[in-house]
C-alpha cells in the first residue's frame, strides 16, 4: 500500500537538543529559517506533530504567508495543509491552538485513546488504529483516505526517532543552531533507539543566517516485502544505468545495483557493459562483488527489469546468479515481457530459491524508456 513522502523537519542546538526545559519554547532558528519552514509547509499536503509537542509548545502549525496560502488555493489545494497529530492516550487539551487554527485536523490514536478523545470533545477527525499505534497503517490511511502525498513531520523527538528507525522517513531536514543547551533533561532529536540504516546521504547543506540547513536521505534498503524510502532511490539509479546501455535490437537495456543492508553500495552494472556484448546488468554488477563478502546475504539487488529466468547466451540466468551470490531480496520496476523468452518468470525462480521480490511500478516508465523500440512487437 502506498505511503506519502515523509519529510522530517527539526532544528537542534549544537549539543543535539530540540528545546530546553524552560516553560517557553526555545527559539533555535531565526526569521529567515522560519520563512523557509513556512515555504516547506506551504508545499505539503499535511503537517504532523506528536502529542508531546502540542503539550509543550501549543503550536498553530499554519502557513503564515498570505501569498503562499493564495498560491495553494489557486493550485486547487486547501488553504492550509491538513494538521495531523498522534497520541496513544488521547489525552490532549481541547483548548490547544492546534485544534482551533488552520484547516482540517486528524488525530491518530489507539482504540483506548479514541474513547478519551471523544469524551474530551477534541475538534478533529479521530481515527483509532487498534490496540497500538502502527506507523505504516497511519501512513497508508493518510495516503488512501486523505490524499496526502507529501507529509511534513515537525517533531518531537519521539516521533522523529520512530519514523527514522522504522525506515519510514524519506528525507531529514535538519537545522543546526549555534546555541548550547547543556541540560540532560531537555528533549533530544533522536534516541534512544536502534537504527540499522548506516550512514545517511547528505543531499544539500546551506547556511541560512547563523544556522545551517542540512538535508539528508536514508540509504538503507527495506526488509522483506516492505519497501523503504531508499528502495526508490536505488531503483531510480538502476533505471538511470539502464539508459547507459549500448543500444540493441535483440536484448533489453537494464541497469542493476547491489546494496548492503546498511545502505552501502557494493556494485553496479548495466547490460552489454564494457567489452562483453551479451552481459546482463545483474551479472555485470554481481561480478564486481567479492563472492565471500558476508554482506551479500543481507543485500538487495535493484534491477530495472526483473532478473531473467532463462537465457541463451550464458548457462545461468540472472535469477540463478542472484541466488548463488546469496542475495535474498530483489527490487525491480518491471516484470519481463515475452519479447525474447516466452513465459519468462524470474520472480518465480527467485521466490522458489527463498528470495523476496518487490515490484515498484512507479518506476516502470523509466525502466521501459530505453527499451521503447523493443516493446509492442
Ligand atoms: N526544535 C524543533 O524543531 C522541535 C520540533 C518539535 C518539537 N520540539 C520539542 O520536542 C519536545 C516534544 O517532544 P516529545 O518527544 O516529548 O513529544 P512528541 O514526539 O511530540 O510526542 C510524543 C507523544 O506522541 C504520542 N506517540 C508517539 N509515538 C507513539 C506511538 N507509537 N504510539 C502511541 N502514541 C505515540 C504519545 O502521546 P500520548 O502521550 O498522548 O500517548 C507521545 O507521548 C518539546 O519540548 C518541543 O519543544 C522541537
Ligand atoms: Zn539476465
Amino acid at each position: 500500500m502506498p505511503h506519502p513522502y515523509v519529510l522530517l523537519s527539526a532544528a537542534v542546538s549544537l549539543d543535539g537538543y530540540l528545546d530546553d526545559t524552560g516553560p517557553e519554547r526555545l527559539l533555535l532558528s531565526g526569521p529567515a529559517d522560519f520563512d523557509r519552514v513556512d515555504e516547506v509547509r506551504a508545499s505539503v499536503d499535511a503537517i504532523l506533530v506528536g502529542a508531546g509537542t502540542i503539550r509543550a509548545d501549543n503550536p498553530r502549525l499554519l502557513v503564515n504567508s498570505p501569498e503562499r496560502r493564495a498560491a495553494r488555493v489557486a493550485g486547487g489545494r486547501a488553504e492550509y495543509p491538513l494538521k495531523v497529530t498522534v497520541s496513544g492516550s488521547g489525552d490532549l487539551d481541547p483548548a490547544a491552538r492546534f485544534w482551533h487554527t488552520g484547516g482540517e485536523k486528524v488525530l491518530y490514536t489507539t482504540d483506548e485513546g479514541a474513547g478519551r478523545a471523544h469524551a474530551l470533545g477534541l475538534a478533529a477527525d479521530v481515527v483509532p488504529l487498534g490496540a497500538e499505534l502502527d506507523w505504516r497503517l497511519l501512513l497508508e490511511h493518510l495516503h488512501a483516505e486523505r490524499g496526502v502525498r507529501r507529509l511534513m513531520v515537525e517533531g518531537g523527538g519521539t516521533i522523529h526517532t520512530q519514523l527514522l528507525t522504522e525506515g519510514l522517513a524519506d528525507e531529514l531536514q535538519l537545522v543546526l543552531a549555534p546555541l548550547f543547551v547543556g541540560d540532560v533533561e531537555a528533549p533530544r532529536l533522536f534516541g534512544p533507539g536502534s537504527y540499522q540504516g548506516g550512514r545517511l546521504r547528505l543531499v544539500e547543506s546551506r547556511p541560512i543566517g547563523d544556522v545551517v540547513l542540512m538535508r539528508y536521505e536514508p540509504t538503507a534498503p527495506g526488509t522483506g516485502p516492505l519497501p523503504s524510502a531508499a528502495d526508490h532511490h536505488w531503483l531510480a539509479l538502476a533505471c538511470e544505468l539502464a539508459a547507459e546501455c549500448p543500444p540493441s535490437e535483440t536484448a533489453f537495456s537494464v541497469g542493476a545495483v547491489v546494496v548492503a543492508a546498511d545502505g552501502t553500495e557494493l556494485a553496479r552494472g548495466h547490460s552489454r557493459e564494457g567489452t562483453d556484448p551479451v552481459v546482463h546488468a545483474e551479472e555485470a554488477a554481481l561480478a564486481k562483488t567479492d563472492p565471500t563478502d558476508p554482506r551479500l546475504a543481507g543485500a538487495t539487488v535493484y534491477s530495472s527489469l526483473e532478473p531473467c529466468a532463462r537465457r541463451a547466451s550464458r548457462p545461468a540466468p540472472c535469477a540463478r546468479l542472484v541466488l548463488d551470490a546469496g542475495v535474498r531480496r530483489v527490487v525491480t520496476a518491471w516484470r519481463e515481457p515475452d519479447t525474447f523468452v516466452a513465459g519468462a518468470d524470474g520472480s518465480a525462480v527467485l521466490a522458489a530459491g527463498g528470495a523476496t521480490v518487490v515490484v515498484l511500478p512507479e518506476h516502470e516508465d523509466r525502466a521501459k524508456a530505453p527499451n521503447g523500440h523493443l516493446l509492442g512487437r
